[in-house]
């Protein structure tokens, strides 16, 4: 997968460290453009050359929820809230440099298992009706099996370094039970319990390429980070999300480390 990445000429980017859905073709496959700022938590994760190559979720004023692979360094990264139309300037837009990137311990690059990474900002976004604090679900809550949730993301242009406006998309998805998804007729053996699948069994709808660390929402509630999949919207392979509740109490102890540590002494 990583020698796909050649084409994209990024002098100053060593995207080949960014894997899975950033690598694949296409956009959110089967959905629809997103209401203008109608998901005010998303964020667009942009090269400092202004290039977007991964979604995100704002959980607090500094904090950012994402997926791990979509790591090329802090210093190469720029967190774009309010955003719309990515690359055109809409003045609804604020910019936050990463201050320190916080990747899970347990994330395994070859497994995909705790596909997560939390960013901390530099400044503090502010909140207004343009920006918004995704909403999380509980440590150790599950979806069950048809629930319809909903991802979404801005794609990546797949001609690489190309400028052309892209418009918030967005497309509804039914959560698909890890036993079918970890099924010999399906992933077979590759579904950890950190994962949540979503998808049609007739596929056609489907997260893709430069969706990647962005919200699978069900509920209101931000239960998936856009990490994996094998093609987008194959009928036998559903995408593939980090599972959020799982990692709820990881986010907590991150974001709210030092006011626990006043606490507790
Ligand atoms: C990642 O997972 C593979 C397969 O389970 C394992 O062999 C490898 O040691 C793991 N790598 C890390 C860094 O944990
Ligand atoms: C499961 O993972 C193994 C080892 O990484 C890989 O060889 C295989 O192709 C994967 N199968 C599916 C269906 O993803
Ligand atoms: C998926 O299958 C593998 C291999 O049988 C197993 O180790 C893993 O625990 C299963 N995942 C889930 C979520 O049950």
């Amino acid at each position: 997968m990583r020698s796909l990445l050649v084409c994209l000429c990024c002098v100053l980017l060593d995207l080949t460290t960014v894997q899975s859905r950033v690598l694949m073709q296409g956009r959110i496959v089967g959905g629809h453009t997103a209401a203008p700022n109608s998901i005010r938590y998303m964020v667009s994760l942009q090269s400092t050359r202004g290039q977007h190559f991964c979604g995100g979720s704002l959980v607090h004023r500094y904090w950012v929820l994402t997926a791990a692979h979509c790591n090329i360094g802090a210093e190469h990264m720029m967190i774009v809230a309010g955003d719309y139309i990515v690359n055109s300037f809409e003045g609804t837009e604020q910019y936050a440099k990463p201050h320190r990137l916080v990747t899970h311990p347990l994330y395994n690059e070859s497994t995909n298992n705790a596909d997560i990474m939390l960013i901390k900002l530099r400044a503090p976004m502010v909140l207004n009706r343009y920006v918004s604090l995704a909403p999380l679900p509980k440590q150790g809550t599950g979806v069950v099996e048809g629930l319809v949730c909903r991802v979404s993301g801005w794609g990546y242009n797949s001609a690489g370094g190309g400028r052309a406006p892209f418009t918030l998309r967005t497309v509804t998805v039914p959560i698909v039970s890890s036993a079918r998804c970890n099924s010999s007729e399906s992933f077979n053996g590759n579904i950890t319990a950190n994962m949540i699948c979503a998808g049609y069994r007739t596929g056609g709808k489907d997260a893709c390429k430069g969706d990647s660390g962005g919200p699978l929402v069900c509920g209101g509630l931000v239960y998936g980070v856009v990490s994996w999949g094998n093609g987008c919207g194959n009928a036998k392979f559903p995408g593939v999300y980090s599972a959020v509740s799982k990692f709820r109490r990881w986010i907590d102890q991150n974001i709210y480390r030092s006011h626990y540590r006043c606490t507790r002494y």
